[in-house]
This record gives C-alpha cells, sequence and structure tokens, in this order.
C-alpha cells in the first residue's frame, strides 16, 4: 500500500476497538458500505485486536454465575430475554468483523464481503433488539452478560476452517434451532413487534450459516480433505458444548447443513 488509501483491514480494526455499542453498531454498517462502494482497499496491514472494546456495561459474568433468568412473561423475564438476545447480536458484530479482518487477506474478496454483510446485519438486529429494550423502558447494559462467546472465537484465532466449523456452523446454526420457540413465545405474549424482529434475525441468520457452510466447503477442498470428516474433527478439538436436539432441519438444510453432517455427532435427544 502507498499513499493514504483508507484500507478495509484498518477500518475492521477500529470498528473492532470501538466500545461504545451504538458507535460500534455504527462503524460496522460504514465499513460494510465502504467496502461495497469500493472505498476501501483490499489490504489487511495491521493484527486484530485479541479482544475488541467493549463498554463498560453489561458487567461480563461467566455463563455460570449469570442470574437465572425466570420462566413465564413477566416484565423482568421480558426484558431479561430481549437483553440477553441483545448481548448476542452485538458479540455478533465482533465475531463477524473478526473473521472478515483476521482471515480476509488468505480468503478473499469474496469472504470479505460476506462477512462484512454479515456484520452490517448484526448491527442491524442490535439496534432492533436494543430499540424493542428501550420501548420497555430498559436498554443494553441495564443486565449482566454473560462472556462465553467470544471465548469459541478467541479458541479458534489461528485457523479459519476451525473458526467457521464452531462460529457459523455451531453457534449460529444453534440460534436457527431455538428460535423458532422463542418466537412462539414472544408472540403468544403479545409481543408482535418483538416477534416481527425475531422472524426478520431468523431469515438473516439462515443467511450467515450459509456463508459459513459455503466458505468451509472451500477450505476443505483447497485442503483435499472430505468436508464433513474435517467439520468432525475441527468441532470435536474446539468445540467443548454438546451438538443436541431438536434441530431445525428446515431452516438447516436451506442453510446448507444437510442431517449427514451434524446428526452424527449429535447427543441422543435428552441427554446432556
Ligand atoms: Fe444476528
Ligand atoms: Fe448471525
Amino acid at each position: 500500500m502507498t499513499g493514504g488509501e483508507p484500507t478495509v483491514g484498518a477500518a475492521i480494526r477500529a470498528a473492532l476497538l470501538t466500545a461504545d455499542p451504538q458507535a460500534k453498531a455504527m462503524a460496522a454498517r460504514k465499513v460494510a458500505r465502504d467496502w461495497r462502494l469500493g472505498r476501501l482497499a483490499f489490504a489487511f496491514g495491521e493484527a486484530m485486536p485479541e479482544r475488541p472494546a467493549r463498554p463498560p456495561a453489561p458487567e461480563l459474568l461467566p455463563p455460570s454465575r449469570m442470574p437465572r433468568r425466570g420462566r413465564g412473561q413477566s416484565e423482568r423475564g421480558r426484558i431479561a430475554l430481549w437483553h440477553a438476545l441483545g448481548h448476542i447480536e452485538f458479540v455478533a458484530i465482533d465475531l463477524a468483523l473478526d473473521i472478515a479482518g483476521r482471515f480476509g487477506a488468505e480468503m478473499g474478496r469474496g469472504f470479505v464481503t460476506d462477512f462484512l454483510g454479515v456484520a452490517a446485519d448484526e448491527a442491524m438486529h442490535f439496534g432492533l433488539i436494543d430499540r424493542h429494550l428501550r420501548a420497555m423502558g430498559s436498554h443494553y447494559g441495564a443486565l449482566p452478560a454473560h462472556d462465553g462467546l467470544w471465548e469459541a472465537a478467541h479458541d479458534t484465532r489461528h485457523d479459519v476452517a476451525a473458526r467457521l466449523a464452531v462460529v457459523p456452523m455451531v453457534l449460529e446454526a444453534r440460534g436457527l434451532d431455538v428460535t423458532p420457540a422463542t418466537l412462539d413465545r414472544v408472540r403468544a405474549g403479545g409481543d408482535e413487534r418483538g416477534a416481527r424482529i425475531l422472524e426478520r434475525i431468523l431469515d438473516d441468520e439462515i443467511r450467515h450459516v450459509r456463508f459459513g457452510a459455503t466458505h468451509f466447503d472451500s477450505c476443505a477442498q483447497l485442503r483435499q480433505v472430505n468436508a464433513a470428516d474435517l467439520w468432525k474433527s475441527l468441532v470435536s478439538r474446539h468445540f467443548r458444548g454438546a451438538i443436541k436436539p431438536p434441530f431445525n432441519d428446515s431452516a438447516r438444510l436451506a442453510a446448507g447443513l444437510s442431517r449427514d453432517l451434524y446428526g452424527e455427532v449429535a447427543m441422543p435427544q435428552g441427554a446432556g
């Protein structure tokens, strides 16, 4: 790189290092837009940060110390649910930025385009949820949140195939499985606006998982190994949780994940 042309790597890094939630969401959408409009050079001068910047609130707790979320439709329970969903989307912004910035040079322009598109979607999801929380008299940061999500990313920072295997193909795919039941519960509670937000998110997440599965397949081809075997070995090495039914098979299939792939590593229903 010569001259002062801004690079996509530097823009991604700056968004990762933005702590304020609204500012990070805006920065993510701006990087995606600038990249799409050809305003950023395909260059990655600096390393991505070990950890992205986070705001002072929410307080981050290990999953075991998270207060239990009450069941039912109490106002407090509803706020806790949306706060937890908002946190997932907030961390998802950083996950998408990090994969694009860390592995973009190796994986190419199409990969950067796909995952910056994901980052912009996650920023939009976060914004919708934060607005919904505010309509309920709360906001993102009002409650503690769990700190487990970034760990999967950190553990796979040296291998793009491992990152794709765990983040889009396990964690985001898990979102496809659990969202329909949440959506039904939200709708049954009379929160139609919330239900529409979740429908929107579910549609977008199918695409995110599909990007993950597609780029994972290219990694496997490049390494001349069977994609299913590579996925299973990376998941067993890098993912400590269980792959558990019930699965949303139709959404998974739409995302390019076949039952042959995850059916074999799945624990029997009710186990774990
Ligand atoms: Fe999302
Ligand atoms: Fe996503």
